[in-house]
């Protein structure tokens, strides 16, 4: 029997809702951005996010489920990310959610944005060979992550400063590329010299990494080289974060055993990072799976899917349980 589940996602700047069937069929996925709300401060502003999930939450579950082509009567759970994110916006998702379940009498499912991330693999790829070592790299989290079964997972690394995404947002607007700024730089850097500048590459220890060395060292080139073309200064500063992510990654997969490589998180949209994974794949015998940029980026398909694989592990929400702002990915051994 098919088990239909909606899945909201509203922990950033994204309001998101979506209708997966059996973890995997997508059947419909409906994303809207605040960028623009947030664009002219540079980042994104929680208040302005918090009213802005309120206004539009109605809407983009009621556009799920025409896209679905299902009504509220046709889900069999719901599911809501509760953590981690800015806590009113969590709140809105989590409440729109448990209206829902209340209403329908269907289990709710509180879903770690993490979670969810690692999950977003699994939908086009449901015969992943585990352990699977992933790079979860959005713009509030950067982890390395071995997946050694369903919800059980090590982080065997994690920034120690900035997240890989934050990292792109600051530099671009330090070049005057606006925000959000990895998908500038990751446009611009096609017409730059990846090797006009050489960045240091941070390496701490084991699969830890560190951006923040990295954002100053092109802070301090540009306010030195004034005249260095835009384009050089994006391209040398994405080779350096995709030098870091690839090199840990792959001390995680040897020291796992993983064979498969697995990509999850807004920054892994980014294509030289898509390549140099693929790349390293090859070069190591290993596969590669990137999630196509559009679930790798926020959005409620992820939700849906990753509440599946709890729910079939009998592992549905209470009702009373709220939202957690810092809320870690559940480590196991
Ligand atoms: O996962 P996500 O949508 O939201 C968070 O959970 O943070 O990730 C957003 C981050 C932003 O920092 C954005 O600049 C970055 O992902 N990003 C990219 C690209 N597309 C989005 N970074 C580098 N290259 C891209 N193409
Ligand atoms: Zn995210």
């Amino acid at each position: 029997m098919v088990v239909r589940i909606l899945g909201i996602e509203t922990s950033c700047d994204e309001t998101a809702a979506a209708v997966v069937e059996d973890g995997r069929v997508v059947r419909s996925s409906v994303v809207s951005s605040q960028i623009d709300l947030h664009a002219r401060f540079g980042g994104v502003v929680p208040e302005v996010a918090s009213r802005a999930h309120a206004a539009l939450i109605g809407s983009v579950v009621h556009d799920a489920l025409v896209e679905a082509g299902v009504g509220f009567g046709d889900l069999d759970a719901v599911a809501a990310c509760h953590g981690p994110g800015l806590a009113g916006a969590l709140l809105v998702g989590v409440s729109a959610a448990k209206a829902v379940a209340l209403v329908q009498d269907i289990p709710y499912v509180g879903v770690n944005h993490l979670e969810a991330h690692l999950y977003a693999a699994w939908m086009e790829r449901p015969d992943l060979q585990l352990p699977l070592a992933i790079l979860v790299v959005s713009g509030g989290h950067t982890l390395v992550v071995v997946m050694e079964g369903h919800g059980r997972y090590r982080v065997v690394g994690e920034t120690v400063d900035d997240a890989a995404g934050e990292a792109f947002d600051k530099v671009a607007r330090h070049l005057g590329l606006g925000y959000p700024g990895g998908p500038a730089i990751d446009a611009l850097s096609d017409v730059g010299d990846p090797a006009a500048i050489r960045f240091p590459r941070a390496m701490p220890g084991e699969a830890d990494l560190s951006f923040a060395g990295l954002k100053t060292a092109v802070v301090n080139h540009v306010r030195a080289h004034p005249e260095a073309a835009v384009a050089d200064v994006a391209a040398s500063f994405q080779e350096a974060v995709v030098d870091q992510l690839t090199a840990k990654l792959l001390v995680a997969a040897d020291a796992a055993g993983a064979r498969t490589l697995v990509l999850g998180g807004g920054v892994a949209a980014n294509r030289r990072l898509r390549t140099r994974v693929a790349e390293l794949a090859d070069a190591t015998g290993r596969d590669a799976f990137l999630p196509p940029a559009a679930l790798c980026t926020d959005n409620g398909a992820m939700i849906a899917a990753a509440a599946w694989w709890r729910l079939r592990a009998g592992d549905a929400t209470g009702l009373e349980h709220g939202v957690d702002p810092n809320l870690r990915l559940p480590a196991t051994g």
